[in-house]
């Protein structure tokens, strides 16, 4: 008896999504948006990092493939000049190390698509049922203390995901690969398909390994392979994953089709005796590979290489960057840099220029300020992050990139914090900015305010948070926990200064971070902080 399978996968079947790349770029030729066929434009241009923008009436927008988010200045300045000239003028930063741009239509398509494969660049596989970007520490090759140069991993991870097409085009579901090897484990291994992290075994240097990680709707940490994998092996490995996924993973329910489901049912045992079995041979088991530790962290600041030049982080306001602020920071990092003048994106969405000799940190820096592109900026904007939201997303239940602007904007006035905060917007329970692994998670929900009346006579319904704490990735992980259920969106700045000037107030001293106060303090006490100043008679709002 056939099984029963998901729509989407019918809809593979009858063309795989990697097959629409012709006809996609045929449509742009044509610039007839409504002759393009429901099942290409809503489903398979996917697989090329398009999607349609809300209200899905003729605007697309396009997300790149950055392994590791690495770029040089020359590719900066041609996404610059593509934002400038189809997307009017801005682009953001993603939560896996990306570029994104929205705005663009039918027409537009092809000249984008050529423009970025003349640079080396593509949109392949960015978003659909396929391997998605690699994310990897953005200081990978650079940090004295890593524990193994991890950043040719990544790319070689990507180009096979790539180069393979048809191979993995059809898996259930997305795919998300991870590697890293720096001591903070930055690159969030718990929460991808697979995560390799930086790891010894008898002295020598390669990689711990995690599989099926993710967060969306029904979170899961990925679970250790307790092998250590050899640099020589790991391209085998990441594709023995994918081999298992696609060749077991569960195609019937969408909703379970994630990798992070098989491997939840079957356990780790299972999981890696498939993948040796695909290899046709043994990894080396090591049992203390169980966790990595880890610490919210985003190598912003400036520090030395192993080469003795400087990198210099650029926290980017919740990843939004105008077509200027792209182009000033390409020139900028060709101008100052030596080398190969390198650029990473982060995944919490900001931005670090590589190799700059130490004599051009302070002119470099001095540009920058004047650009509006400052390394020096509040600690909270490190760390602040924010999803797509109603603006562009058919998903959103609420707003979420310019609240969080204005919300960081009034915290950054109002607060002064000598610790990082992981503060994560999120515009639906999607999780696209992974708000149950931030310190503060805000998840978008619809308030009703009984005291107001909306233009249909009926109590207001505007956009509110739920508002989650206690997150930590690492040896002893947990999601963080639901502690206020509602909160009025343009009263969460109140929540939000409250909680950090308790914290600080409150701390035992300057080395208890926001996440061990969180675990000492009772969640009634955590409740009352969050609603007492959005709840007082005095409350102003924060509005546009
Ligand atoms: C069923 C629908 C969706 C689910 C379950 C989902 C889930 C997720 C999750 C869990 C992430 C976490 C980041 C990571 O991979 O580490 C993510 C990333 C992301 N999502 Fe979604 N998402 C969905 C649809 C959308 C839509 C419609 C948009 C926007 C129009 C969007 C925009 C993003 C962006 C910008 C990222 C950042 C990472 C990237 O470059 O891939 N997502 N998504
Ligand atoms: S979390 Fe929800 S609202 Fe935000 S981008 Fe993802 S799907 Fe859209």
């Amino acid at each position: 008896m056939a099984t029963k399978v998901n729509k989407v996968e019918e809809l593979k079947k009858a063309k795989d999504g990697f097959d629409v790349l012709q006809d996609l770029l045929n449509y742009s030729d044509a610039g007839d948006y409504d002759a393009i066929p429901e099942d290409d434009v809503a489903q398979r241009f996917k697989w090329f990092g398009i999607y349609r923008q809300k209200p899905n009436t003729g605007h697309f927008m396009i997300r790149l493939r950055i392994p590791a988010g690495q770029l040089v200045p020359s590719q900066l300045k041609v996404i610059a000049q593509l934002c400038d000239q189809y997307a009017r003028g801005f682009g953001d930063i993603t939560t896996r190390q990306t570029l994104q741009f929205h705005w663009l239509t039918i027409s537009d398509l092809r000249g984008i698509l050529q423009a970025l494969w003349d640079i080396g660049l593509s949109s392949q596989f960015a978003c659909g049922d396929a391997p998605r970007n690699v994310v990897g520490c953005p200081l990978a090759g650079v940090l004295k203390d890593e524990i193994i140069d991890s950043s040719e991993h990544a790319r070689q991870i990507s180009d096979m995901f790539v180069e393979a097409g048809r191979e993995f085009s059809n898996l259930p579901r997305k795919f998300k690969p991870s590697i890293g090897g720096c001591k903070l484990h930055c690159h969030q291994p718990q929460i991808n398909c697979f995560g390799f992290y930086g790891a010894t075994h008898d002295g020598e240097p390669g990689y711990g390994l995690l599989v099926g990680g993710g967060l969306s709707s029904t979170p899961h940490f990925g679970q250790p392979m307790r092998a250590f994998i050899k640099p020589d092996q790991v391209l085998d490995v990441a594709r023995a994953i994918a081999i298992v996924f696609r060749d077991h993973g569960y195609r019937d329910k969408r909703t379970r089709a994630r990798l992070k489901f098989l491997v939840a049912d079957k356990g780790w045992q299972w999981t890696r005796d498939a993948i040796e079995h695909v290899l046709d041979k043994k990894l080396i088991h090591d049992d203390s590979l169980v966790s990595p530790p880890a610490t919210h962290h985003d190598h912003m600041g400036i520090g030395e290489q192993k080469d003795g030049s400087r990198f210099v982080g650029i926290p980017i306001e919740r990843g939004r960057l105008t077509a200027k602020n792209m182009a000033d920071a390409a020139e900028l990092a060709e101008k100052y840099g030596t080398g190969e003048k390198r650029i990473r994106l982060t995944g919490k969405q900001n931005m670090i220029l590589l190799d700059i000799p130490a004599q051009n940190v302070e002119p470099l820096t001095r540009e920058l300020d004047a650009a509006g592109l400052t390394p020096h900026a509040h600690r909270l904007r490190d760390m602040l992050i924010s999803c797509t939201g109603s603006e562009f997303c058919n998903l959103a239940v609420v707003e979420t990139k310019h609240r969080a602007g204005r919300v960081l904007r009034y915290l950054e006035e109002h607060t002064d914090l000598d610790q990082d905060i992981a503060i994560n917007f999120t515009g639906c329970p999607n999780a696209c900015s992974q708000y149950q692994v931030a310190d503060i998670g805000l998840t978008g929900i619809p308030v009703v305010l009984k005291d107001k009346k909306g233009p249909d006579g009926k109590p207001l319904k505007v956009d509110g948070y739920k508002v989650l704490l206690g997150a930590r990735l690492g040896t002893d992980p947990r999601f963080g926990e639901v502690i206020a259920k509602k909160v009025e969106g343009d009263k969460i700045h109140l929540a939000l200064k409250n909680l950090i000037d308790h914290y600080l107030d409150e701390r035992a001293d300057d080395d208890e971070s926001f996440g061990m106060w969180v675990d000492r303090s009772q969640p009634e006490y955590l409740q009352s902080l969050i609603t007492t100043p959005v709840e007082a008679e005095d409350a102003q709002p924060l509005t546009a």
